[in-house]
């Protein structure tokens, strides 16, 4: 198949793009390098040595005799460039990486708030829009986030994959509807990914075009079999405060003696999922698209749930390094439950890489390789969720 992978530069867009490559698809990388200028911007760099474009491509061209091409279009402001590109390509399958992703980052000032709208919010309607007028009948498959359904409010009732069955009171009496699970964001990143399902489900019903949409955990890891054939495939590894996902910077703490930085008491409750299984259930998504005139199929892409103290405590035990308590600097509940209904992606065949198989590979090939160009002053998390 054909396929573009919008925002195939950052760190899940990469390694699905090697994945998809050896797979023997045919892929083309959009992006327009954004997340390593915000790296620039914030004086952070990603723990492991990530190489320019043209050199991950070349490596990836020695390494497996497979081309892999590029296009540098910003898809939220270059319109016209991302219509001729879909036109150009004629693409099977669109994956949509490509949004500014960190809720801290989202939340530092109101330029950045700003930027997370204008950029994640015209980016998907851009493509959107894209496909409707270039008329390509694309399968589009977007990288959701568990974050757009809250923390908590559902008790101990497992979250449903995307759909709610509601029973509705009438004068004619009770009638039962499927409808969205209603959104509750948590920060303003997270807002952009529930306003992404308002989209998509516009598009689908008004313009027959076929989405998937996945409600993606944690994801930690970063190595697959592809970017570990050569330095120069590398993964990025973020562990700044803003960046860096929850179980990544424990590890790579834990390597340099850091005392693990739990926010609060370390009660939210948070899913996860590896890279590797990441990639892999990208590639059961891009196998089974929704019908044209089907509403957007949603996976919850999830393999595993922890409380980020029991995490804490697991990195520690396996290290010896202290855990810290730190104050929480979100706006969130202290303590939550967290059940997820994930049998859509089990029922398709994936076996997940467990936190207890992945851990110390992790922690030795990786953190323990790249931890002397660590800045220790990069860990603090210092965005606030309230001033
Ligand atoms: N990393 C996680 O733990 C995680 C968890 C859940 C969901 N997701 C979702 O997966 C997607 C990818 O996440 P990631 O961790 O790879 O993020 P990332 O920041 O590493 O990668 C995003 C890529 O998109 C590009 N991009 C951003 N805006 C663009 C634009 N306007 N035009 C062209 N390219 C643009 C960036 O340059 C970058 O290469 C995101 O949408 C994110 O919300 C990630």
């Amino acid at each position: 198949m054909k396929i573009l992978v919008l925002g195939g530069d950052g760190f899940c867009g990469w390694p699905t793009s090697l994945h998809l490559s050896s797979a023997g698809h045919d892929v083309v990388i959009v992006d327009n390098l954004s997340r390593r200028q915000i790296d620039v911007l914030l004086e952070v760099e990603s723990l492991t040595p990530i190489a320019p474009m043209s050199t991950r491509l070349a490596t990836w061209k020695k390494v497996s005799g497979k081309t892999i091409k590029f296009e540098l279009v910003d898809i939220a402001q270059q319109y016209q460039l991302l219509l001729a590109t879909i036109k150009k390509h004629k693409p099977d399958v669109i994956i949509h990486f490509a949004e500014q992703r960190s809720a801290p980052y989202s939340m530092k000032s109101s330029y950045t708030k700003r930027y997370t709208v204008d950029n994640n919010v015209n980016a998907t309607n851009n493509v959107l829009c894209a496909l409707v007028e270039s008329g390509v009948d694309a399968h589009l498959v977007h990288l959701g986030t568990m974050g757009v359904y809250g923390y908590g409010w559902t008790g101990s009732a497992p979250i449903p994959e995307g759909y709610l069955e509601v029973g509705i009171n009438t004068p004619e009496g009770e009638i039962s509807r499927e409808i969205l699970h209603p959104a509750n964001p948590g920060s303003i990143y997270h807002m952009t990914k529930t306003l992404d399902q308002l989209m998509f489900a516009f598009y689908a019903k008004n313009d027959s075009i076929r989405v998937t949409d996945l409600h993606q955990g944690i994801v930690w890891g970063t190595q697959t079999p592809q970017t570990i054939l050569d330095e120069k495939l590398i993964n990025r590894f973020d562990y700044d405060g803003d960046y860096g996902t929850v179980l990544n910077r424990f590890l790579m703490q834990a390597a340099i003696g850091y005392p693990l930085t739990v926010h609060g008491t370390g009660g939210q409750t948070r899913a996860f999922i590896h890279i590797r299984d990441s990639v892999r259930c990208i590639e059961l998504a891009i196998k089974n698209p929704p019908k044209k005139g089907e509403k957007p199929t949603i996976f919850n892409q999830v393999t595993e749930v922890f409380r980020v103290r029991d995490l804490a405590k697991l990195v520690s035990e396996l290290t010896g390094v202290k855990i810290n308590n730190l104050p929480n600097p979100r706006n969130e509940a202290v303590e939550n439950e967290l059940k997820v209904d994930n049998h859509k992606f089990l029922a398709l065949g994936l076996k997940p890489t467990t936190l207890s198989q992945g851990l110390l590979e992790e922690v030795q090939d990786v953190v323990r390789k790249y931890m002397g160009t660590v800045d220790e002053s990069k860990i603090p998390a210092t965005s606030l969720w309230r001033k």
